[in-house]
């Protein structure tokens, strides 16, 4: 007899690390008090006085949306074309740029994240991540039963070009198409950002390679204004308007970042293709994802963004105030790396924005220190590679110190495996080797 679960929906009970490590944090700060606890599991931003971050010019813009407006269902399924226009500005015109594209209103950035794999890739083709991601990617991918290949993010301090190009041409080999995806900038959970040079290395090689087939190429934007050079970063969408016609971008904004209004469910996919044919195909699917799995975007955020992105004063006040947890995050993150390179405490290259990764490559190790750490009110992300330490979430006064109090953990769990291994026969050592 079947089971009232369809075949493909078995085994997917969620186990959200981010969820369950955050979890974990509010239970320590019942039971001990929020000065002995060092919450560094949220990926949300708090202020210095441990208060939700809220723009003043995001939620007063919200205050003056109509009430009709909040209520309505939004006048378009890929969203108003007030929202379409502003989603643009914010990306382009702002930058300068004049770029030709279609954009789908989406739930958040995970909208648009799942969408395009939905719509890029048959069930069981093969998606791109990198090893070192956002974890629900692949939860994403499993949603729409889609397996994944990585690539690893790093090459020394680098982005890993070599890495991309092998694991993108075996799937091109395989499947004679490729959807990749690339997190920049403020990469979560590393807060890598790619030089230019980088990115002028992959998109040439992405041209090359849509050669044999067609390439897609999501661009994981989500913390993009959290980046340090503002709207400069942007120019680099100039690139993807030259690209050969077998490349379709995706760029996967998230208004939940950019407005730190995350719960208002509101982001967009942007397609931008000299294959204005394929291009428009595309967009279509996407309008049928979007009226089959969730209707329209929330249309109080939506109007709420345009509000904000169409009118220079509103937009110029968001920026002011946006700028100063900017500037926060790169003086939270000073005090933690300058703190942890002068004890040798390996973190990931970081550059900018909401997260940063405390390097452990054996997975043992990394395991026992989150475990460790919990039992000292210290709660991080268990990611591949390593723990992230959402930078966004704990304030300066209590970084002061915790370098040290991490490596202490960590050379004291390291020295214990070391005992631990002297005292078992070399016979028996070697029986154990695992491949
Ligand atoms: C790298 C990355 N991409 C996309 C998202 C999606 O964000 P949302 O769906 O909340 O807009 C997140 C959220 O944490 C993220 O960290």
């Amino acid at each position: 007899m079947k089971d009232f679960i369809a075949q493909s929906s078995v085994g997917k009970e969620i186990v959200d690390v981010v969820f369950e490590a955050a979890q974990g944090a509010i239970k320590a700060t019942k039971e001990h008090g929020d000065d002995a606890v060092v919450n560094g599991a949220f990926g949300t931003y708090f202020k210095e006085d441990g208060s939700f971050l809220t723009f003043d010019t995001v939620y007063r813009t919200f205050d003056r949306i109509p009430d009709f407006q909040k209520a309505k269902y939004a006048s378009s399924i890929a969203g108003p074309s007030e929202f379409q226009s502003a989603v643009k500005d914010w990306l382009f015109t702002s930058a300068g740029l004049d770029i030709n594209a279609d954009v789908i209103a989406t739930p958040g950035g995970t909208g648009a994240l799942s969408s395009t794999i939905k719509n890029a890739l048959d069930r069981g083709e093969t998606v791109i991540h990198p090893d070192i991601g956002w974890g629900p990617y692949k939860t994403i991918a499993k949603e729409m039963q889609n397996p994944v290949a990585y690539y690893q993010l790093f090459d020394g301090d680098q982005f890993n070009l070599e890495s991309f190009k092998e694991t993108c041409t075996k799937v091109m080999k395989d499947q004679g198409k490729v959807l990749a995806f690339i997190n920049d900038p403020c990469q979560n959970p590393t807060g890598y950002t790619m030089r230019e040079d980088e990115w002028d290395d992959l998109l040439t090689f992405i041209n090359e390679l849509s050669e044999k087939g067609p390439f897609i190429l999501l661009h994981d934007v989500a913390y993009i204004d959290f980046n340090k050079l503002g709207d400069d970063y942007k120019r680099i969408f100039e690139r993807f308007n030259k690209m050969s016609d077998n490349v379709l971008t995706v760029i996967a904004f998230s208004v939940s970042k950019t407005l730190t209004a995350y719960g208002m469910r509101v982001g967009a996919q942007v397609l931008i293709s000299n294959n204005e044919k394929q291009r428009k195909m595309f967009n279509h699917a996407c309008g049928n994802t979007a009226r089959g799995v969730w209707s329209t975007v929330n249309n109080g955020g939506m109007m709420a963004f345009a509000s904000i992105a169409h009118n220079q004063e509103i937009k110029q006040a968001y920026l002011n105030e946006k700028q100063q947890f900017v500037t926060l995050l790169q003086e939270r993150a000073d005090i933690l790396i300058e703190e942890a390179q002068a004890i040798d405490l390996p973190i990931y290259p970081y550059h900018e924005g909401f997260f940063l990764t405390i390097k452990i490559d054996d997975h043992v190790v990394k395991n026992e220190l989150h475990l460790k750490l919990k039992d000292h009110n210290i709660f991080f992300v268990n990611v591949y590679g390593g723990l992230r330490v959402a930078l966004c979430s704990i304030p300066k006064q209590k970084l002061y110190g915790l370098a040290k109090r991490i490596k202490d953990v960590l050379d004291s769990i390291v020295e214990q495996q070391d005992e631990q291994e002297e005292s078992v026969p070399q016979e028996q050592a070697e029986n154990s080797v695992t491949p």
